[in-house]
């Protein structure tokens, strides 16, 4: 089959599926992008994302113009046509901490009475390992003969669309080699295009080439998770020293650089701060330790990642009760950046609001400001928290500046100017990215994470 003749479902056009959907509509293929949000489907039919990524927006456009990309809430007008349904619905977690699997079954259950025979059914949500053979079974049951494969995505949120064009691996498991080397084949498919789809979405491309790597159904599963298990680890790994560094007088930026000049370990995610947030991270921690005890198996080393992370807003905070003798009431307080991280608006479990909002109770006034997630982040912050739409505007006349999200915007303006436009001095730099010198000499107090 050639990609010309090829139609593809995605169902759930959310940040993975939105990508996935708007990138393979520029690769030949003919793709349903399926939402049954009535108001996020609404925003993708007029050429938009419902969410802040950089060029996505531009490569929606295209493709709906050119009529590749078909934003829909119809399994009935898209699965029966499709050889390819890709599943990228939300996992959250359950009050319990394991994964919430019932927008995943319930996908599934829906496909199942449209899908053509012997089309693929890809798994692209992050499951328990395990789900794929549960949701094996449900296909059984209910009589569509396809076949299915786990195809894990492991972009970031922020730099989605490179991520997926130039990736480090793209990982494809399931019982039947030959529909496996199909959905392979689709990104090997997007692969020779994916210069001209940068260039359109305004990204740069490079020269990063990826593995593809095919797998048993179990290990595609595990391989995701242990992933962002693996990344959190290390996130929380800096966080500890970062502790210790505070104690003993040592810079844990100036540790983590020679640290991870080792090749063997790696600079990446040694970046000691505010800790991780995100739809991703915090629950697919806890899904994994939740899908441990499934099988028996206690994942110490998990818990204690989550203990840390969830520690560091409430230890920044310490940090800087401890450089205001203990009363931070009335102060003005600006915390920057309320978005997970940067290039997102997305605002789930973010570090910033966690900030914000335990500031808020130390009695001081909270101003915030973020480049792309205001509105996002309005219905998590508490009520006294004041949203200004500029960062000149949300720090001015405060005692102390938060900086929480590294937005080009935040921390490209000078430790200088904040100063100017501040009445206090206290200078928090939550994601250690600021030369503790220059805030220094600018006038500032400088209270890092670990410096
Ligand atoms: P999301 O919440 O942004 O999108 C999911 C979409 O699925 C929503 O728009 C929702 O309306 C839709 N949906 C719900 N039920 C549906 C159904 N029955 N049929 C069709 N659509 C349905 O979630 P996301 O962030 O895109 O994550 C999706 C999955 O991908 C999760 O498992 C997540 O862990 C994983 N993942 C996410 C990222 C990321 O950066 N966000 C990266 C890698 C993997
Ligand atoms: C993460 C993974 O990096 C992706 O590979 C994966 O596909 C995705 O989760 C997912 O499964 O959803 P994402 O959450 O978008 O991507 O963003 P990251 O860049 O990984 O950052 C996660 C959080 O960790 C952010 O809050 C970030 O600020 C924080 N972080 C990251 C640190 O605190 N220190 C670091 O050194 C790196």
């Amino acid at each position: 089959m050639t990609p010309a003749d090829t139609t593809i479902t995605v169902l759930g056009a959310g940040y993975v599926g939105l990508t996935t959907a708007a990138l393979l509509a520029h690769a030949g293929y003919t793709v349903y992008a399926l939402e049954p949000n009535p108001e996020r489907l609404d925003v993708i039919k007029q050429g938009k994302s419902f969410f802040f990524e950089e060029g996505l927006d531009a490569i929606i456009k295209a493709a709906l113009d050119r009529g590749t990309l078909i934003p829909t809430d119809s399994y009935a007008d898209s699965v029966p046509r499709s050889h390819i349904v890709f599943s990228s619905v939300g996992t959250p977690d359950n009050p319990d901490g394991s994964s919430n699997l019932t927008y995943v079954f319930a996908a599934a259950r829906e496909a199942a009475a449209h899908l053509a025979p012997g089309s693929i059914y890809v798994q692209k949500s992050t499951v328990p390992v395990g789900t794929g053979t549960r949701i094996e079974a449900v296909f059984t049951e209910l009589g569509a003969s396809i076949h299915y494969v786990s195809n894990p995505e492991f972009l970031r949120e922020g730099t989605a669309l490179h991520d997926t064009l130039y990736f480090d691996r793209v990982v494809a498991g399931g019982n039947d080699s030959q529909a496996v080397d199909e959905v392979l084949a689709v990104y090997r498919q997007l692969e020779t295009w994916r210069d001209t789809i940068a260039t359109a979405a305004g990204i740069k491309p490079t020269t990063q080439t990826g593995q593809y790597i095919s797998t048993s159904l179990n290990s595609a599963e595990l391989i995701k998770v242990t992933a962002n298990a693996f990344l959190a680890l290390k996130i929380s790994f800096a966080n500890s020293i970062a502790k210790l560094s505070d104690e003993v007088g040592a810079d844990i930026v100036d540790v983590m650089d020679a640290v991870g000049a080792d090749k063997r370990i790696g600079r990446a995610f040694l970046q000691a701060g505010r800790g991780y947030g995100g739809g991703c991270f915090p629950k697919d921690v806890s899904g994994l330790i939740a899908s441990g005890l499934d099988h028996g198996v206690e994942l110490e080393i998990m818990h204690a990642a989550q203990a840390v992370n969830s520690s560091m807003p409430g230890y920044i905070v310490e940090k800087l009760l401890t450089s205001c003798d203990g009363n931070l009431s009335g102060k003005k307080v600006a915390v920057l950046g309320l978005a997970f991280k940067a290039g997102t608006s997305d605002v789930r479990r973010s570090p910033g609001i966690a900030l914000a909002n335990t500031i808020l109770r130390t009695g001081a006034q909270v101003t915030t400001y973020d480049p792309q997630a205001l509105g996002e982040a309005e219905e998590k912050l508490h009520d006294g928290i004041v949203q200004f739409d500029s960062l000149e505007k949300a720090i001015a006349g405060v005692d102390v500046v938060i900086i929480a999200t590294e937005w080009p915007e935040i921390i490209h303006y000078s430790a200088q100017r904040y100063a100017e436009a501040m009445q206090g001095t206290l200078f928090v730099d939550a994601i250690n990215h600021f030369d503790i010198a220059t805030v220094q000499q600018a006038g500032l107090r400088y209270i890092g994470v670990g410096r």
